[in-house]
């Protein structure tokens, strides 16, 4: 998977985690902070980073009926699939891409979290794209403090404490799985100091990674 992102380029940086972990935050801090240095850093997000992604993610989000996992799952992968080659498109310019979400939230939301079959969503994700992340900035918080946090929950943030519990575990068991992309921090720090620590780590694996 590195071989082909060596290939077209860039870096490629997810932000995964809970809900209510401040991936938008730091996502966006990461990218300025990064441009500050120097770095040409894009921000893109799931669901939603491109035009039928948005309308996907209305219905993920805004849908006030059940949906079962394997449609919600389907509809995250669609949306994914139209994002996988806008994310191809910026990594072939050779620039740092940085984005809150993408695989990992699916095995840790649909399959951890709704008990779809992990090798089905690991199936399906290599048909949508052959590209990883090169880095995978994981912000950790207990369901207490997502729920705190998140004050107008969507559709998926209302399945409550014992799905978030699940998924957040399904993400540490994925940071032991991944452990040469996997960074942990932990998500319930203050925002300028967790962005500090982030900067620090990503800079180091820049340096490896380009120089
Ligand atoms: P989120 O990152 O919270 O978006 P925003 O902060 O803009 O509302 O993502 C929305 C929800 O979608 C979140 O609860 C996680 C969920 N999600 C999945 O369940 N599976 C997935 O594959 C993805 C990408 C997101």
């Amino acid at each position: 998977m590195r071989d082909y992102i060596s290939k077209i380029g860039g870096f490629f940086i997810t932000f995964e985690g809970i809900d209510g972990c401040g991936k938008s935050t730091q996502a966006k801090l990461l990218q300025e902070n990064l441009k500050n240095l120097g770095y040409d850093a894009h921000w893109t997000k799931e669901p939603g980073g491109t035009d039928i992604g948005n309308m996907v993610r209305e219905i993920l989000l805004k849908y006030n009926q059940e949906i079962d996992v394997l449609t919600e799952f389907l509809l995250f992968a669609s949306d994914r699939s139209a994002h996988a080659k806008e994310l191809i498109k910026e990594l072939s310019k050779g620039k740092i891409v940085i984005s809150e979400r993408f695989k990992d939230s699916s095995v840790a939301y649909q399959g951890y979290g709704g008990g779809l079959s992990i090798n089905f969503i690991e199936r399906i994700h290599r048909e949508i794209t052959i590209i990883e992340p090169d880095l995978t900035i994981l912000l950790d918080i207990s369901p207490l403090v997502s729920i705190k946090r998140v004050k107008a929950p969507d559709r998926i943030e209302k399945k409550g404490t014992d799905y978030l519990e699940r998924v957040r575990n399904g993400y540490l068991i994925l940071s032991k799985l991944y452990k040469n992309r996997y960074v942990i921090f932990d998500g319930s720090k203050e925002k300028n100091e967790l962005s500090q620590e982030i900067l620090k780590v990503v800079e180091n694996k820049l340096k490896a990674y380009f120089f």
